[in-house]
C-alpha cells in the first residue's frame, strides 16, 4: 500500500488507516470474551498482511477493551512495531465513569490527557504512543493547559506527535497557537454522505498547514458497502439512489467495487486524506486496501462529487 509522511521527524504512514474500534466486536468489556479476541486479533493480523501500517485507537472503544486486544496483537507479533504507526485518542468520559453520578462529559484537563495517555500505553504495551488525539472538542478546552500536557507527554518520550478529531478550524488554530510544535492531523467525519469538510474550511486549514485529514467512518458505517438507502418513497431515496449508481458505475469503469471507488474518491483530495476503515473482516480489510492503487481522474471524481451532493454545482 502507498505511503505518505507524517510528523515532524516524519514517520511513514498507510494512505488508508486501519481503524480499531469495532476489534473487540462490543462496546461493554464484559462481554468480550476469548472468542471476540481471537477474532480482533485476526482483523489486526489481516490489516498487516494486507499493508496497514497505520493503526487508529481511542481510549474509549470497546471500553478500553479495543487497546487491550491491540497490544495483546503486538505481544503475539514484537517484529511489528518498527513497523506501525500507533494512533490513539482521549477525552471523552462517560456518565458514571469514573465515579457514579458524573455526567458524560469531555474532559481536556492536564491531569486527565496526560493519565489517559499513559493508561493507553499500558493497554497498547508500548514504551511510545506513535500519535494522540483529542477526541472531541471539550467546551471548556484551555489551549495552554492542553500545551502543558502535550509538551510533558512529548518530554517524556510518551508520545510522539499530536493532533485533534471533530475539531473546527478557529479551535485547531487556538491549540496550535499555544503549542511549540505542530498539529499533525484532524480526524473528522468524512464520507461521500458527509461532505461538510470541503466547504467548511476543514481542509482548506489542512492544506495551509499541512495537517493531515483523517476521514473516520469513510464507508459511513458501511452503509456505502452495503448499499443502505432509505424505503423508496421516503426523503432522500432518490439521491441516495442515485450517488450509488454513481459510484458503481465508475467502479465498473475502473474495474473495481463500490467500496474501493468511495475510498479512492477520498484519496485524490490533495490534503492526502486518510481512510480510516473500520471492518473487522479480514476480506473486507484486505479489499479496501486496493483504493491506494487507484487515481481517480477529474471528471469521474466530480461525476461522483455531483451524485453525492444531489444538486448541481453552481
Ligand atoms: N474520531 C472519531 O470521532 C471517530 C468516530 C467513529 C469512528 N472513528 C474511527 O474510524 C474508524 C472507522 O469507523 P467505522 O467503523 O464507522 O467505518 P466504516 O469503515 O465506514 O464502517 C465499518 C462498518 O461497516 C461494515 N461493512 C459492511 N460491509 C462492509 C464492506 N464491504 N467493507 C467494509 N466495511 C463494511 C463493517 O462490518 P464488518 O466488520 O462486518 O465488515 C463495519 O461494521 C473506527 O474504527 C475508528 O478508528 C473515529
Amino acid at each position: 500500500m502507498k505511503t505518505q509522511l507524517l510528523g515532524s521527524t516524519p514517520i511513514e504512514i498507510s494512505r488508508i488507516a486501519y481503524g480499531c474500534m469495532r476489534i473487540s466486536g462490543s462496546w461493554d468489556r464484559t462481554k468480550v470474551d476469548a472468542e471476540a479476541i481471537k477474532k480482533g486479533i485476526a482483523a489486526v493480523e489481516a490489516a498487516v498482511d494486507a499493508g496497514y501500517t497505520f493503526f487508529d485507537h481511542a481510549d474509549i472503544y470497546g471500553d478500553t477493551a479495543c487497546e487491550s486486544i491491540f497490544g495483546q496483537a503486538l505481544a503475539l507479533h514484537p517484529t511489528w512495531r518498527d513497523k506501525m504507526v500507533i494512533a490513539t485518542k482521549c477525552g471523552i468520559r462517560f456518565e458514571d465513569e469514573p465515579l457514579p453520578g458524573q455526567p458524560h462529559r469531555y474532559d481536556f484537563s492536564f491531569e486527565h490527557i496526560v493519565q489517559s495517555a499513559e493508561e493507553s500505553l499500558k493497554r497498547l504495551q508500548v514504551e511510545t504512543i506513535d500519535l494522540l488525539m483529542l477526541h472531541r472538542p471539550d467546551f471548556l478546552a484551555d489551549p495552554q493547559e492542553i500545551a502543558r500536557a502535550f509538551v510533558k507527554l512529548r518530554d517524556e518520550g510518551k508520545v510522539r506527535e499530536f493532533g485533534v478529531s471533530n475539531f473546527r478550524p478557529s479551535l485547531v488554530s487556538a491549540v496550535q497557537s499555544a503549542l511549540p510544535f505542530a498539529l499533525q492531523v484532524n480526524q473528522v467525519e468524512i464520507h461521500l454522505r458527509r461532505l461538510a469538510c470541503f466547504t467548511d474550511g476543514t481542509l482548506d486549514q489542512c492544506l495551509e498547514r499541512k495537517i493531515t485529514p483523517m476521514a473516520w467512518s469513510s464507508l459511513q458505517q458501511g452503509r456505502l458497502a452495503t448499499g443502505h438507502v432509505p424505503q423508496p418513497g421516503a426523503p432522500g431515496y432518490d439521491h441516495h439512489v442515485e450517488l450509488l449508481r454513481a459510484v458503481d458505475t465508475a467502479a465498473e469503469a475502473y474495474g473495481t467495487e463500490r467500496t474501493v471507488m468511495a475510498l479512492a474518491w477520498l484519496l485524490k483530495h490533495p490534503s492526502g486524506i486518510v481512510p480510516v476503515v473500520g471492518s473487522a473482516k479480514p476480506e473486507s480489510i484486505r479489499i479496501a486496501a486496493c483504493a491506494t492503487e487507484i487515481d481517480l481522474d477529474r471528471d469521474t471524481w466530480y461525476r461522483i462529487l455531483r451524485a453525492a451532493r444531489g444538486e448541481k454545482l453552481p
